[in-house]
């Protein structure tokens, strides 16, 4: 029997070392937070998806009474995509998070974020390769936290040995 072994190479940074048009991605993300409707888990997370013709495409999460019904930010951003700019592949991804139960009166709401970033679930990872696939290009996936910030190459490099195809 042999091993075989995954390697991914995750960039870490300072929100202040992204390129300028990364920052603009993950303040759009930020952005977005505001509009989640998170009233049972008071967790508000945004996203942004630049697609390849410029175009920007963002989404938040969306709760629902029947839990199942709700989606997250990725998926709400996702579709959305799909739906307004059929066909136009997806260049990045960028995330943010922040969550109501730890947040102190007072903090400024650039201090709401999460130190360190949130990564996609396993269902927007999913639905995130799909549209990768489709696209024929990696997605990067910018993941930002107040202290750090994580860059993956793509949304396969989150979810090795995925199901692609029936
Ligand atoms: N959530 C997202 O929107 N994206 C993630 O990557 C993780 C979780 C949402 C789903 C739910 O509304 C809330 O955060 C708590 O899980």
């Amino acid at each position: 029997m042999k091993e075989l072994t995954i390697t991914t190479i995750i960039r870490e940074c300072d929100f202040e070392e992204l390129p300028a048009s990364d920052k603009r991605l993950v303040e759009l993300a930020k952005e977005m937070t505001r509009n989640a409707y998170a009233p049972y888990s008071r967790f508000h997370v945004g996203a942004a998806i630049e697609l390849a013709d410029g175009r920007v495409v963002t989404g938040a999460n969306q709760e629902n009474a029947a839990s199942p019904s709700g989606t997250c930010a990725e998926r709400s951003a996702c579709f959305q995509a799909g739906a307004i700019a059929p066909g136009v592949p997806f260049r990045k991804i960028a995330i943010a998070a922040w969550t109501e139960l730890r947040k102190p009166e007072g903090l400024d709401y650039e201090e709401y974020f999460q130190d360190s970033p949130i990564s996609p679930c396993g269902a927007c990872r999913q639905a995130l390769l799909e549209y990768e696939t489709l696209g024929r290009g990696p997605v990067e996936v910018i993941l930002y936290g107040r202290r750090r910030c994580y860059i993956f190459p793509s949304i396969a490099s989150l979810l090795p040995y995925c199901f692609t195809e029936f």
